[in-house]
């Protein structure tokens, strides 16, 4: 069989435990993951694009089968460009269904060869995204089980 490449697109901004434990469960799926770090035209991000990928870079460094990316356009461009035919999205309640069917129909009506894999991460992430982390950053909160060190240690710089 054909090694399937899949890219698990996001904002990234910042990278979570959750993202990292949907990560974890593709790789087991997929001999090759790419970490996109994409636009999302209605975010407007903290970190930049390159703060971003260096921050996934860092976490998952030594790990071959994981690499890490950036790019402004359509995802499914880019998955034409890295011959990739798996979107892997992580779905962590109801609530991000209805989106998470939108973008997967729309990238499939504009790909049919790309299908999107949805992944459901340990229930412990549920009600973790980036947006919560870094308000409870800014407010003073402890963010130590929701992001690894070295997203902590650049989230307090950029806050400070
Ligand atoms: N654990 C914890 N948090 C998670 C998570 C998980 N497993 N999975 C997602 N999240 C969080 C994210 O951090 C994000 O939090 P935030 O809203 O506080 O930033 C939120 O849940 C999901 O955001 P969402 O808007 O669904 O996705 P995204 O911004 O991460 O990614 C893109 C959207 C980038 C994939 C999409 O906009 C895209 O494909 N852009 C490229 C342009 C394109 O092709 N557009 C057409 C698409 S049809």
């Amino acid at each position: 069989m054909k090694q399937r490449i899949a890219i698990y697109p996001g904002t990234f901004d910042p990278i979570t435990y959750g993202h990292i434990d949907v990560i974890h469960r593709a790789i087991k799926l997929f001999p090759k993951v790419i970490v996109l770090v994409a636009q999302n035209p209605v975010k407007n991000p903290l970190f930049t694009d390159e703060e971003r990928t260096a921050m996934i870079r860092e976490i998952f460094r030594g790990r071959s089968n994981i690499v890490v990316d950036s790019f402004e356009g359509l995802l499914v461009d880019y998955a034409r460009r890295r011959n990739a035919t798996v979107i892997i999205r992580g779905l962590r309640a109801l609530s991000d269904f209805e989106y998470e069917f939108q973008m997967a129909l729309m990238n499939r009506k504009l790909a049919p060869n790309v299908d999107t894999v949805f992944l459901v991460p340990h229930e412990k992430y549920t009600y973790l995204n980036s947006t919560i982390v870094r308000e409870v950053a800014k407010l003073g909160g402890d963010i130590a089980d929701f992001v690894p060190p070295g997203v902590r240690r650049r989230l307090l710089a950029k806050l400070r």
